[in-house]
């Protein structure tokens, strides 16, 4: 694998807030790398540095190898796609995937092909005489994206492009975004805060807290395996369990998933129920432990509040240290699937 974007020990500062704190980071050319972390973590920040558009206070960028930190936006040959997608919406969508052409003075008829190339690819040459104020956000984003490839950029960064569509539209449109970019080979750099992008979009995805890198590393590994427990809580549709726990003479907690413990009447631990919530098959059981931890259960069936359940822990993984420093060890037990989406 070439690496096609490398972020070389770059920091960020914006007044006493530190937005990057030295991150290093290869991404490999044809990989799609999502940028995952809560608000404000600074993850649009990075990816306006990597475009050009923000500078850094020390560090280094590379792109196919090459130094870029100092190049304008232009000449890095990426493209950036944004949240509201910045469209011109008195013009049709035939000028707003031309427009980049235009700018860069290619001749009408070299922009023609191109054009109607590229909107073939994404299934929109039908609209290409339509305003993009009437066409719908998925077609929008098609549009954005149309007019993101026309230039034969080298890599492109998204920020967050899903966001303003509505749910429905959304899920299609992430499926289609991830068969686009395969289609294409290209690299994706791709900015969000929704963890089911992370999950259903991405080659790795690297969480971003306090201006580091957490974590990095496929999706799975970071809910099977997280390297702290801020990432077992940050990722999942609920916080991962912690149970004060000591192992080989180390004394931490171990950390499960809900469906890592199986309820049931022969189980060895009982916890009483406070809480249940039905999703999709299964009834998620929020409990407290005999010694007032609070953990999520899962069951098949549904559960009365006040009940006293059992369960057994199939498989942990271990945290050395108190609540706050630790570091995650994976432990027994056979991979189970994660919860379902919904
Ligand atoms: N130009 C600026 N000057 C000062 N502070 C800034 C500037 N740009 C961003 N910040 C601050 O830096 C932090 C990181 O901002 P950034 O936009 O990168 O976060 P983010 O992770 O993209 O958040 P979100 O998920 O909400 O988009 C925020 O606290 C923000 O207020
Ligand atoms: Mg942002």
């Amino acid at each position: 694998m070439t690496v096609k974007l490398q972020l070389d020990r770059v920091s960020k500062q914006f007044g006493r807030l530190l937005v990057a704190d030295d991150v290093s980071l290869d991404v490999d050319a044809g990989e799609f790398f999502v940028l995952l972390g809560p608000s404000g973590e600074g993850k649009s920040t990075l990816l306006r540095m990597i475009a050009g558009i923000e500078t850094l206070d020390s560090g280094t960028i590379r792109i196919d190898g090459k130094d870029v930190t100092d190049l304008p936006p232009n000449k890095r040959n990426i493209a950036m796609v944004f949240q509201n997608y910045a469209l011109y919406p008195n013009m049709n969508v035939y000028r707003n995937i031309a427009f980049p052409l235009k700018m860069q003075y290619f001749p009408p008829e070299e922009i023609e092909p191109k054009v109607r190339d590229v909107a073939k690819t994404l299934g929109i040459s039908e609209i290409l005489d339509r305003r993009v104020n009437q066409i719908s956000g998925g077609q929008q984003q098609r549009v954005a994206l149309a007019r993101a490839i026309v230039r034969n950029p080298t890599l492109f960064l998204l920020d967050e492009p899903l966001s303003n569509l509505d749910a429905r539209v959304r899920f299609a449109a992430r499926a289609e975004l991830k068969k686009i970019q395969r289609d294409l080979g290209q690299t994706f750099f791709f900015v969000t805060h929704d963890q089911k992008e992370a999950e259903v979009l991405s080659d790795r995805t690297g969480v971003l807290h306090h201006g580091v890198f957490e974590q990095i590393g496929p999706f799975g590994q970071l809910y099977d395996t997280p390297a702290t427990r801020w990432i077992g809580d940050f990722v999942g549709d609920v916080p991962m369990n912690y149970i004060p726990w000591t192992e080989s003479g180390a004394a931490g907690s171990m950390g499960f998933r809900p469906e890592w413990a199986e309820v049931s009447p022969a189980g060895s631990e009982s916890a009483t129920v406070q809480v249940a919530e039905r999703v999709g098959d299964f009834t998620y059981l929020l409990c407290t432990t005999a010694n007032g931890l609070r953990i999520y259960l899962r069951s098949l069936r549904s559960v009365d509040i006040g009940t006293e359940v059992h369960y057994t822990v199939n498989r942990h993984v271990f945290f050395q240290g108190g609540p706050g420093g630790d570091g995650g060890t994976t432990e027994s037990g056979r991979p189970e699937r994660h919860p379902p989406s919904h």
